[in-house]
Order: C-alpha cells, then sequence, then structure tokens
C-alpha cells in the first residue's frame, strides 16, 4: 500500500496526453468492475469535487491566456487537494476502486516538464496535497503527438491544448521518461484499436486485484 492507511481499495490512474483514448478507456474499465460487484469511484483531475470543477473551468477556459505558470501550478494542486479529502481519501477508506482521470503525473508532465517548472516543486506540493497517497497502478497510454492531436482537435481545444508543439513533446517526453522509472506505471499503446487496448487495461488491473484480494472477493481488496 503507498498511501499510510494499512487497509484501503485501489488507487488507479488514467495519464497520457489529450486524445490518448484513457477516458474511454476509464469508462470502460468502471463498467467492467461495476458488473463484477466492486464498489468503484471515477474521478477527474482537476475536477472531481464542485469546487475543483470550478478550478477546472478557470484552467481550461481558452480566455485565461494571461495565467501564470505558476498560478496554474497552485490551482491544479488546489484542485487535487480537495479531490483527495473530499472525493479519493473517503472511497480508499471504504474500500473502494478509485479510477482517476489524471493525477500528480499530469502535473509532473505538464507543468514540471512541459512548462520547465522542476520536478521538485511538483513533489513539494505533492507532499502538501496529497500527503503520501500515491496511485497503486498508473496506466499510461502512449500515443504519437500527430494522431494525438487530430483527435484532441476533433473534440475541441481548450486552454491546455492550445500549447505549442515544443510543449506537448516535452510532455510525452516526460512520460516516457515517468514509465521508465517508475514501477508502478504500465505503457500501452494507445494507438491499437479500443477492444484491443481495454484488454490490455483489464489485464493489468487483474493483476493489481490480485495483489490485494483473493480472486473472486469483491469489496474486500
Ligand atoms: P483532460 O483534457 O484530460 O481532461 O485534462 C485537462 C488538461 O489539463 C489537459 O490538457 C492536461 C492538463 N493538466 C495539467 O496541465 N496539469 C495537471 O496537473 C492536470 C491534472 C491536467
Amino acid at each position: 500500500m503507498s498511501t499510510t492507511e494499512t487497509s484501503r481499495g485501489l488507487f488507479i490512474t488514467f495519464e497520457g496526453i489529450d486524445g490518448s483514448g484513457k477516458t474511454t478507456q476509464l469508462t470502460r474499465l468502471a463498467a467492467r468492475l461495476r458488473s463484477r460487484g466492486y464498489e468503484v469511484v471515477e474521478t477527474v483531475e482537476p475536477g472531481g469535487t464542485r469546487t475543483g470543477s470550478m478550478i477546472r473551468n478557470i484552467l481550461l477556459d481558452p480566455a485565461h491566456q494571461e495565467l501564470s505558470a505558476t498560478a496554474e501550478l497552485l490551482l491544479y494542486f488546489a484542485a487535487r487537494a480537495q479531490n483527495v479529502d473530499e472525493t479519493i481519501v473517503p472511497a480508499l477508506k471504504r474500500h473502494a476502486i478509485v479510477l482517476s482521470d489524471r493525477f500528480t503525473d499530469s502535473t509532473l508532465v505538464y507543468q514540471g516538464y512541459g512548462r520547465g517548472l522542476g520536478v521538485e516543486v511538483v513533489e513539494t506540493l505533492d507532499r502538501i496535497a496529497c500527503r503520501g497517497l500515491k496511485p497503486d497502478l498508473t496506466l499510461y497510454f502512449d500515443i504519437d503527438l500527430a494522431t494525438a492531436r487530430l483527435r484532441a482537435k476533433a473534440r475541441g481545444v481548450d486552454r491546455m491544448d492550445d500549447q505549442p508543439a515544443d510543449f506537448r513533446r516535452r510532455v510525452r517526453e516526460g512520460y516516457l521518461d515517468l514509465s521508465r522509472r517508475e514501477p508502478r506505471f504500465r505503457l500501452i499503446d494507445g494507438r491499437n484499436e479500443i477492444e484491443r487496448v481495454g484488454s490490455e487495461v483489464w489485464s493489468e488491473v487483474q493483476v493489481a486485484l490480485e495483489s490485494i484480494a483473493p480472486a473472486g472477493s469483491p469489496g474486500h481488496l
């Protein structure tokens, strides 16, 4: 377990550049787990709570071009602190499975690598906002920048999508770097078709479930 809790549910995060397909896979996994009797809590960052959603609007509105890199960093962590306290930790205490669409790894790669604020400042804020809460498993959906761009554009561009190509390149390099360094990271090829990606996700999640509970015992993670 990576929190201070001795017994809790499972915390799985979904990471990837915009257009990598992570949100689709999160929704599918949630349905699959629920159909097997698990309590699943889906959350999103920035967001996940009422106040977090308000912060999300500030962060993603393309009208807010004046937002400084430091203000942006602190707002992502403000939303996260609220999400941890209000949604994630209570769910894990009830032994639910929490699926989060992004978490601190996003801040590491977008603000730490992308904006050049560095890893250290992100890790310091993580200690304050998350107080030692780390994901048990992080599914990283890797995709080339050109394909991701096409998919993201089809969906509509927000303030964070609207960044130079260099920024997006640094973000992907950050993710690839984390995949090599972090044992909880699983790199999944996001270019494959949905069903195949879904099977890979399911295999990884089954291993994670078995590591914390006897097979076939939903609710007793
Ligand atoms: P989404 O499109 O996956 O919902 O994510 C919202 C945008 O916010 C996405 O472009 C990534 C960005 N982001 C950061 O820059 N830092 C963070 O800490 C998080 C959680 C998201």
